[in-house]
């Protein structure tokens, strides 16, 4: 019996050594056969009870050289099995492969047409000025000549500062006009990108807050040729050399005379069809020459200086220069959307 107990004990130290696991789950089972806690040596423990006594000491010694290789075994394989797989990442690892591109962001179509615009604008001689979105009235409306009485000034149509007749979010950029006037000396020249609010009800084509760009020009002798001129200059500039502009007449508080502004579009299409509404012309901005009670109000003199003002739609612009036809998708910030004009700078 004795001599049996020694002989199973010697098959399990040559299994043990035989063993060479090579995944993490027969290294398992490994553990599971030699160390669990049901393991191949346990019953042998307990065979000391028949071993003769002279050999008792022997036998436990040997049983547990067999516990001390398992775990010896185990601690090795472990260690090797945890360096191969450190071995097979840094494999995977190829430092020579190009980086993860940087989803790097881009310009927003209105920002993009914005700077288009200012950009011809500048070429020419014009420079950026600024005025607060929050304004006075008098800069928006009463040095702007626009009368008491107009409908812009109804509360309806503008967002007054709540208990204020006074301030309001400004309904257009002329009353950058009225503040470079005030601020400045002829010659002016500026463009005034920056956004405006009027209480629209939201559809396709109108919204609550927009964006627009107003152009003053004011030196002695300015003529209504030299308003056309850069607004020919713009157009061809914006929508290619082939473009045709015209002007209507029109009426607006602050110029006089005054004109709305189309350029040829063309009727070749079904959308051209729709965006003219048939007549292949289309409607781009305002424009007139400044009235010299403007002048006056901002105390510059009408018998000296004359000049030329206008003012136009960026989102207009922007969705005729990239085939949009819903303003609201200009608002509502959907990356589907934008993502179509990442190339553009
Ligand atoms: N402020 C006008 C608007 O918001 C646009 C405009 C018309 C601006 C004529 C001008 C101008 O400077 O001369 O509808």
């Amino acid at each position: 019996m004795a001599h049996e107990a020694f002989d199973k004990i010697k098959a399990i130290i040559k299994e043990i050594e035989s063993q060479k696991p090579e995944t993490a789950e027969a290294l398992e089972q490994f553990r599971i056969r030699f160390l669990g806690s049901k393991n191949a040596l346990k019953e042998l423990f307990g065979e000391i009870r028949n071993v003769a006594n002279e050999r008792k000491k022997e036998y436990g010694q040997f049983v547990n050289e067999a516990k001390m290789a398992a775990e010896a075994k185990f601690k090795a394989l472990k260690e090797e099995l945890e360096a191969s797989a450190e071995e097979a990442s840094a494999q995977q690892l190829d430092l020579t492969a190009p980086g993860e591109p940087l989803p790097l962001g881009a310009r927003h179509p209105i920002a993009s047409t914005m700077n288009r615009i200012v950009r011809i604008f500048e070429r020419i001689g014009f420079v950026v000025a600024e005025g607060p979105e929050i304004e006075d009235d008098w800069h928006n409306f009463t040095a702007m000549n626009t009368p008491e009485d107009h409908p812009a000034r109804d509360m309806q149509d503008t967002y007054y500062l709540r208990n204020s007749t006074e301030m309001l979010l400004r309904t257009h950029t002329s009353s950058v006009q009225a503040r470079t006037m005030t601020s400045q000396k002829p010659p002016i020249r500026i463009i005034a990108p920056g956004r405006v609010y009027r209480n629209e009800t939201i559809s396709a084509r109108a919204h609550c807050q927009f964006h627009q760009v107003e152009g003053l020009y004011i030196d002695e002798d300015v003529s209504f040729a030299d308003m056309k001129q850069t607004l020919l200059h713009f157009t061809k500039e914006m929508y290619g050399p082939e473009k045709e502009i015209r002007l209507r007449p029109s009426y607006f508080p602050f110029t006089e005379p005054s004109a709305e502004m189309d350029v040829y579009w063309g009727l070749e299409t079904e959308t051209d069809y729709r965006i003219t509404k048939g007549t292949g012309w289309l409607e781009i901005l305002g424009c007139g020459m400044v009235d010299p009670q403007v002048l006056e109000n901002c105390g510059i003199d009408p018998d000296r200086y004359s000049g030329f003002a206008f003012g136009m739609g960026i989102e207009r612009q922007a969705m005729l220069l990239y085939n949009i036809n819903d303003i609201r998708l200009l608002f509502e910030n959907d990356v589907r959307f934008l993502k179509q004009f990442t190339s553009v700078v």
